[in-house]
């Protein structure tokens, strides 16, 4: 594709985005129907609320009218007594509404908290069913960032503007049938400017939503940086080659970006409150002035003006949060959709409905005539998520064409070759990180579509190329897969992976933490812990991407000894590029650009004189006579060395 057509591709994706968020502006009513299901489970709850809502609502029409009541007795001249009593009725209303008002707030928070574990919960699950090829895609900070702000925003809709909405509604309506009854003239007259805010509070709500979503996009672009950058294979990346000015400099774009939009819709905000106070003020004043004229010719007794004008402010500020309450809900939804947009991911690989577990006994692996391709972004993730996605037009190309093996139960096969030659990726098509286009994986004869992924957990283990440790202790990395494994059990995995002597002296021992990524280790120490995370495991099919490479030639061969003993009746597939890690083999497979060329034992191979041969020569020969030589005694540094320069795409020829 061409750097135009690229680029017109790209124009056309940002310009879908854009117009599916105006379209997002409206309310969608699937959307609301989800709302609603997330609600369901609360609404004991929810009914409780608003029916104190109700009571609350009925509790503030009554103290103006209450005072109204004052006015005329004091006016009439009544006895002390009645004063008293009304008095003492609107006390005990305050303290009543005090005590409705916290239990309501109770059980707002109670709801939206619970919606919030609801909702947060719901996407933690989903984002682990997700397939491996969904992560390589995802930008962490971005979904880290639907998981807090989101769903807190979500949130939002249920505690604070739902609660606002019903009450307020109630009190609304309850007001105006009070006030209407007192007198409809003054009523109907303070209530015709309403039209004059209630109109442009529509357009208000749009404007803020969208400033809402801008901000939400910035918010997570910041925690993409800062999740990504403050890593610590990302800071060192940053130290080493990255330009830390330029990167303070974006970060400083996105949050003045946040800050400009936090000024604006704060002064939309206050803009429409200020306006909103001023019209209820101008309305107070026709109250005053018609009521007053009323009064004064003996039409409406005075404590009638006092009511109308207590319940007039009530009436107002009902209608303000109403109106803004417009705008909350345009904006939780927004954060609704945010979070549903992740939920509705399918996750490509899940459990068939039949799935069975892995056969019991020593499994055969088996790949009949495999093609693969890595899926392309839409299939598998948001482009919202990755940020520079919609530019991707990577994958959907066959990395593997054709590959056909089998490993017999307790077999060793090996899987050789140049760099990028597809030799993890068939290792990941072993363990169902991906899903064959066409062609099958078996375990144990059984098609790993139609096994369990629980059951592939178990038998499966896999000791990837680049090891990965939580920041966590060493034993908690290492019992991971059997977190009921004992502490002999533990000691004994790490002297087999060599690692006892370093960890015995360790000041914390099997609780020393190794830092993020394990970063506080060095890489062999890092891949040895993976190894001894192996051993705990147990697995039937046991693979090892360079599972050895970082580590020195003694090491290495002192950690191949004991991985052969405790894997000794297992079924594995072992990749490597130092040929000496595979002689061992039971079959050695040589993989080029996603086919095997080559299949047969060391000797075979170096007999038939290929591309096998070839690997050989270049690895273990400085010259043909120490040829013999270097092959007979393992690795020797040369040897690793050209290893080395195959592995990064050099011709070790030249090396
Ligand atoms: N997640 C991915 N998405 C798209 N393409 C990928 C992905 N992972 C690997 N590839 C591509 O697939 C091809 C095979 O990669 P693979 O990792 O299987 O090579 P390899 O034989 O293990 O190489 P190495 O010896 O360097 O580890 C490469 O061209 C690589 O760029
Ligand atoms: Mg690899």
């Amino acid at each position: 594709m061409s750097v135009m057509s690229m680029e017109v591709v790209a124009w056309n994706q940002m310009y879908r985005t854009m117009n599916t968020s105006a379209q997002q502006t409206r309310f969608s009513a699937v959307t609301a129907r989800r709302i609603v299901d997330f609600a369901r489970p609360h609404r004991g709850k929810l009914l409780v609320f608003v029916v104190f809502s109700v009571v609350l609502a009925v509790l503030a029409v009554a103290t103006p009218v209450l005072a109204g009541r004052v006015v005329n007795a004091i006016v009439d001249g009544d006895s002390f007594d009645v004063v008293l009593r009304l008095s003492l009725l609107i006390a005990v209303i305050a303290v009543v509404d005090a005590a409705f008002g916290l239990l309501n707030r109770w059980l707002s928070s109670n709801i939206g908290e619970a919606l919030i574990l609801d909702l947060r919960t719901a996407v933690f699950d989903h984002v682990q069913r997700m397939p491996i090829a969904f992560f390589t895609r995802t930008r962490t900070g971005a979904l880290v960032s639907r998981l807090n702000n989101d769903v807190i925003g979500a949130q939002r809709a249920f505690s604070d503007t739902l609660s606002g909405v019903v009450s307020n509604l109630v009190t609304l309506v309850l007001t105006l049938v009070v006030m209407i009854g007192i007198s409809w003239q003054i009523t109907l007259l303070a209530l015709i400017l309403l039209p004059v805010f209630v109109l442009p509070a529509r357009r208000m709500g749009t404007r803020l939503a969208r400033l809402q979503r801008e901000a939400a996009g910035h918010n997570s672009a910041m925690s993409t940086q800062m999740t990504e950058r403050f890593s610590a294979p990302g800071a060192t990346l940053v130290k080493l080659f990255g330009q830390p000015a330029v990167e303070s400099a974006e970060f400083a774009v996105r949050a003045a970006r946040v800050r400009d939009i936090g000024v604006r819709s704060a002064m939309v905000q206050t803009v429409f409150v200020t306006a909103l106070t001023l019209v209820s003020a101008l309305a107070l004043a026709v109250v005053y002035g018609l009521g007053g004229f009323y009064a004064l010719r003996g039409q409406l007794d005075p404590g009638s003006v006092v009511a109308l004008s207590l319940l007039l402010t009530r009436l107002y500020s009902p209608l303000t949060q109403l109106a803004s309450a417009r705008v909350e809900i345009m904006s939780a939804i927004v954060s609704f959709e945010r979070v549903f947009e992740v939920l509705d991911l399918v996750p490509l690989i899940e459990d068939a409905p039949d799935a069975v577990s892995v056969p019991d006994g020593p499994v055969a692996v088996e790949l009949s005539d495999v093609h693969f391709a890595y899926p392309s972004a839409d299939k598998v993730s948001l482009a919202s998520l990755e940020e520079v996605a919609t530019l991707d037009s990577r994958g959907g190309v066959d990395v593997l064409h054709g590959v056909s093996f089998r490993a017999e139960p307790g077999q060793m096969v090996a899987l050789v070759g140049t760099s990028g030659a597809g030799k993890s990726t068939i290792a990941q098509l072993i363990a169902r990180l991906y899903d064959v286009d066409s062609g099958a994986v078996r375990l144990g004869e059984k098609d790993v579509r139609g096994l369990t992924a629980e059951s592939i957990r178990g038998a499966v283990g896999m000791v990837t190329q680049d090891g990965h440790l939580f920041h966590d202790t060493v034993r908690a990395n290492i019992v991971l897969p059997r977190p009921d494994a004992t502490d002999d059990e533990v000691w004994e995995a790490l002297s087999r992976a060599r690692l006892r002597d370093l960890v015995t002296s360790l000041p914390d021992g099997l609780e020393t933490v190794v830092g993020e990524r394990g970063y506080r280790l060095s890489g062999g120490e890092r891949q040895r812990l993976t190894i001894a995370r192996l051993l705990i495991a147990q697995p039937r099919v046991v693979i090892l991407d360079e599972a050895t490479a970082s580590l020195d030639s003694t090491s290495e061969a002192a950690v191949q000894a004991a991985l052969g003993e405790a894997l000794k009746g297992k079924t594995s597939v072992v990749i490597a590029h130092r040929l000496s890690t595979v002689r061992a083999a039971d079959v050695i497979l040589v993989v080029e650009a996603g086919t095997i060329v080559e299949r047969g034992t060391h000797e075979e191979l170096l007999a038939a004189g290929g591309r096998y041969e070839e690997l050989h020569r270049t690895q273990f020969s400085v010259t043909p006579e120490s040829a013999a030589q270097a092959a007979g005694a393992g690795t020797t540094v040369a040897g690793s060395l050209s290893a080395a320069a195959a592995s990064i795409g050099v011709n070790p020829s030249i090396a």
